[in-house]
């Protein structure tokens, strides 16, 4: 086993600021595969309406992210194991106060970096799954991580507004955090039998052809049958084409 030293985690955070596009799906079962592929992985829930938290089981946790946020607990007492090499930060509804609590605090787009920096040793991999929101709390997100995810749907509108979140990435590159990179766009809920789908999705391929993922995750309803039951796909339904996708992108992720 690699000492505590030698490890630090990778820190991605998952981010578009349109909602429905499969961050919460995304970052639950992006997790689910680096546990199963023997990584060491944490979840963090950013979002007030805590969907992550909910589709791993986590419902009306006392000791959240957002205690965590306001210094109130210590980042290890609001860490809850779901499976083998999982953890999660759950989110409650009152993170959804953080954002003003915490806009006067010194230094409040690097406080989710400070939080996560004494358990950084512990995985390799920490995945954040951001609100439909370019606010504080996702500013904070990107502030801590090295790489940001973009999911994004095969719909027209699926693009406007990406030019507004990649704006954003810059500014946070060149005023916070110099090491962030886009680590990947992915497309998600995609039906190869619409021709739109596919027509839009060349043009995602062709416009961010170096870093769009080779991965799309179909359309597929156990992805959206699993958080009803509290569990990730892969061990609601290992075989459904849900599992398959995110089995590839998971793989994809970890030898690119
Ligand atoms: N590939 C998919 N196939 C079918 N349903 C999906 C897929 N990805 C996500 N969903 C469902 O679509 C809805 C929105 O996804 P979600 O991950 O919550 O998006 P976001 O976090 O970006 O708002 C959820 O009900 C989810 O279960
Ligand atoms: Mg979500």
């Amino acid at each position: 086993m690699e000492s505590k030293d030698s490890r630090k985690a990778k820190i991605i955070c998952l981010s578009n600021h349109k909602g429905g596009v499969g961050k919460t799906c995304s970052t639950c079962n992006i997790g689910a595969g680096f546990a199963r592929a023997g990584k060491k992985t944490l979840l963090v829930d950013l979002d007030p309406q805590a969907n992550l938290s909910l589709s791993l089981g986590l419902t009306d946790v006392e000791k959240s992210i957002y205690l965590v946020l306001l210094g109130q607990i210590p980042v290890e007492e609001a860490i809850y194991n779901v499976t083998e090499n999982l953890d999660i930060i759950p989110a409650n509804l009152d993170l959804a106060g953080a954002e003003i609590e915490l806009s006067s605090e010194a230094g409040r787009e690097v406080i989710l970096k400070e939080c996560l920096s004494s358990i950084e040793g512990e995985y390799d991999y920490i995945l954040i799954d951001c609100a439909p929101s370019l606010g504080l709390l996702t500013t904070n997100a990107l502030t801590a991580s090295n790489e940001v995810y973009i999911p994004l749907q095969a719909q027209y509108l699926s693009l406007q507004g990406i030019s507004k979140l990649t704006t954003i990435i810059e500014k946070i590159q060149r005023r916070l955090n110099k090491k962030l990179k886009i680590g990947g766009i992915f497309i998600t809920q995609y039906d190869a039998r619409k021709v739109l789908n596919r027509d839009i999705a060349e043009n995602i391929d062709k416009y961010f052809e170096n870093i769009v993922l080779k991965t799309r995750i179909r359309d597929n309803v156990t992805l959206a049958e699993a958080p009803g039951k509290g569990q990730d796909v892969f061990r609601y339904n290992p075989k459904s084409y849900g599992a398959l996708d995110y089995e590839a992108l998971c793989e994809e992720l970890l030898t690119k």
